[in-house]
């Protein structure tokens, strides 16, 4: 859905570095109605060209994998703690996440998931106090109200192989997700 929220998003200036390289905000996926909500940690550079997130090689895993669990894509929120792709895909800033932070809350808010799914350490970090993300990884767990299942990030999964225990990992967890909705 597009809606008034988006187009003040686009117009944010509020994290200068990012405002000076970015190409566009990717302010997320937002299908009516979707019951499951994804978030990642921030744009890379095709998801700063096309204008959604995920859309790369680890937004592809992503999807074959919600295909695979029985749960495609187009019926899945999909969001970012930062909504622009910090220069050369550095890892954000914590001052950039928590001043993203009220469209963050806003987005979610406004999809109301059944089920929020963080993928990696940092996404984890943005709902979760935890050390380390395997303290949490694969755990349902309760947040302000919200179902919150941590897990790897697509890109661990890509780097530790097809038979890799992070995409092994991802897989059941995005199940576990789906049989939660
Ligand atoms: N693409 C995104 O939109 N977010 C990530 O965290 C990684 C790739």
């Amino acid at each position: 859905v597009s809606t008034e929220l988006d187009g003040r998003m686009r117009f944010c200036t509020r994290c200068p570095e990012l405002v000076a390289t970015r190409t566009q905000v990717v302010v997320g996926d937002r299908p009516a109605g979707a019951r499951l909500l994804v978030i990642g940690e921030a744009p890379g550079a095709q998801e700063d060209v096309v204008g959604r997130p995920f859309v790369g090689r680890s937004g592809q895993l992503l999807d074959a994998l919600l295909e695979e669990v029985g749960h495609p894509r187009h019926q899945v929120a999909v969001i970012n703690t930062v909504k622009c792709r910090p220069p050369a895909n550095r890892v954000p800033t914590s001052q950039e996440t928590a001043t993203c932070r009220d469209w963050t809350v806003a987005l979610i808010d406004s999809v109301d998931p059944r089920v929020t799914v963080t993928l990696g350490l940092s996404a984890t970090r943005w709902m979760v106090k935890t050390p380390t993300l395997s303290a949490v990884r694969g755990k349902a767990l309760e947040v302000d109200g919200r179902t919150v299942l941590p897990t790897y990030h697509p890109a661990a999964a890509l780097r530790g192989g097809p038979n890799g225990e992070a995409m092994v990992r991802l897989r059941e967890d995005l199940a576990l997700a789906v049989s939660l909705l």
